[in-house]
């Protein structure tokens, strides 16, 4: 069984997505730990509604990235943790913690990556007049919102969209990459070669999740 360690900084709706999908068993990883940057995230009260230990760490109670990186350190050592999953995780890490932690992070980033790196993803997809946007797990590296990808999920933009509207729809297909995601990992298939993702026993489609709407749509423009 894999001891995950989900790092939080907001709501948590993926950190819940991933509670489900490893409450049932199903998914071989069990979540351990929830750790927080901020004592006022709404994902800690799911974590404690799901009987998972939290810890709050906070970088203002810091003297400097450094010391903020070696106390995640030590408390995910401490709980002998395989794994950790970012999950609206709003710290940057830094090198040393990432190399420590090397293809043992995984995050999830609202855009297709490697297009829109960074903040205020969906404004700038719209701002670009794209027909399509969507999300990425990826392994982590020192350069932020890069790494390795692992799945990503497509989702349409509509014409009346505004970037909240883009945003819940790409987020319910992030609640369906991410478990997908632990799932490959939990299986031991996945390995990192080369700066990519090889996935032992393939199947077409794995890596991949799309939005219910894509399918309508193509349907609909044949
Ligand atoms: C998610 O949309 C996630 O992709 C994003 O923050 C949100 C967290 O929501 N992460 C990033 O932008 C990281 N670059 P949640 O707290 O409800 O899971």
């Amino acid at each position: 069984m894999l001891r995950v360690a989900v790092l939080i900084s907001g709501t948590g709706t993926n950190l819940q997505a991933l509670l489900d999908a490893t409450g049932t068993g199903v998914v071989p990883a069990r979540i351990v730990l929830v750790v927080s940057s901020r004592e006022d995230a709404g994902g800690l009260a799911r974590a404690e509604r799901a009987g998972v230990p939290t810890a709050v760490v906070r970088p203002e109670d810091y003297a400097d990235r450094e010391a903020f990186d070696l106390a995640i350190d030590d408390i995910l050592r401490r709980q002998e943790i395989d794994l950790v999953c970012l999950a609206g995780w709003m710290r940057i890490l830094g090198r040393s913690f990432v190399e420590r932690w090397i293809d043992r992070i995984l995050n999830i980033h609202p855009s297709l990556l490697p297009a829109f790196r960074g903040l205020e993803t969906h404004a700038r997809v719209l701002e670009a007049g794209l027909p399509v946007t969507g999300c990425t797990v990826h392994f982590v590296r020192p350069e932020i919102d890069a790494g390795p990808v692992l799945v990503q999920g497509i989702v349409p933009v509509l014409p009346q969209d505004t970037a909240e509207s883009l945003r819940l729809r790409v987020l319910e297909v992030e609640h369906r990459i991410y478990p997908r995601a632990l799932a490959l990992v939990a299986s031991g298939r996945v390995r990192v070669e080369g700066e990519k993702v090889q996935i032992a026993d393939e199947r077409p489609g794995e890596r991949l999740v799309v939005h219910p709407l894509v399918l309508a749509l193509a349907a609909a423009s044949s």
